[in-house]
């Protein structure tokens, strides 16, 4: 069975990793779906995210990346992908994921979202106090894979030259 789990990945975290690494196991062949999310304003282009996420996943090798806009059960069903991949890492993620899969579910009933409980060591991990702590000099190292640590760095240090 084929799976999606998407996502803005902006960046892609060791919690990301984690469930990607847990759900290839899982399904056949996993699509990791990258939001091309211009209104977000994110850090990394989409290429860039592409990027990173092709890098840090080489070594699983039924996980694929792509990039989609517009709905994901409308992208899920064009992939022929009957589940889509979610984390939960503290209730507080709860709220969100639950409307997001009941609504995917009521466009799409053909299409079930599975949710993998983050592995503890990461629960606290997301992109956004990644960029926050990478922002004001803090040490990432432990949030996010070595090759993306560097990569982030250099957005705030060009940011900064540019000012
Ligand atoms: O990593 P994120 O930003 O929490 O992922 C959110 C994502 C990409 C899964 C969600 O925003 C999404 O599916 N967007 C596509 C548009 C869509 O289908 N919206 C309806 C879902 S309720």
């Amino acid at each position: 069975m084929r799976a999606i789990y998407p996502g803005s990945f902006d960046p892609v975290t060791l919690g990301h990793l984690d469930i990607i690494e847990r759900a290839a196991k899982t399904f056949d062949e996993l699509v990791i779906g990258i939001l091309n999310n211009n209104s977000k304003s994110p850090l990394f282009s989409v290429q860039e995210r592409v990027n990173m996420l092709e890098e840090v996943t080489s070594y699983i090798p039924n996980v694929k990346i792509v990039c989609f806009s517009g709905l994901l059960v409308d992208f899920a069903a064009k992939l022929e992908a009957g589940i889509i991949v979610r984390g939960l890492r503290a209730v507080s993620d709860f709220e969100y994921e639950f409307q997001m899969s009941q609504t995917n579910r009521i466009m799409n009933k053909e299409i079930d979202t599975v949710f993998y409980n983050t592995s503890l060591e990461y629960a606290y991990v997301s992109s956004s106090m990644v960029k926050e702590v990478a922002m004001h000099g803090g040490d990432i190292s432990g949030f996010v894979p070595a090759l993306v640590v560097e990569r982030v760095y250099d957005k705030y240090r060009k940011d900064l030259s540019e000012k």
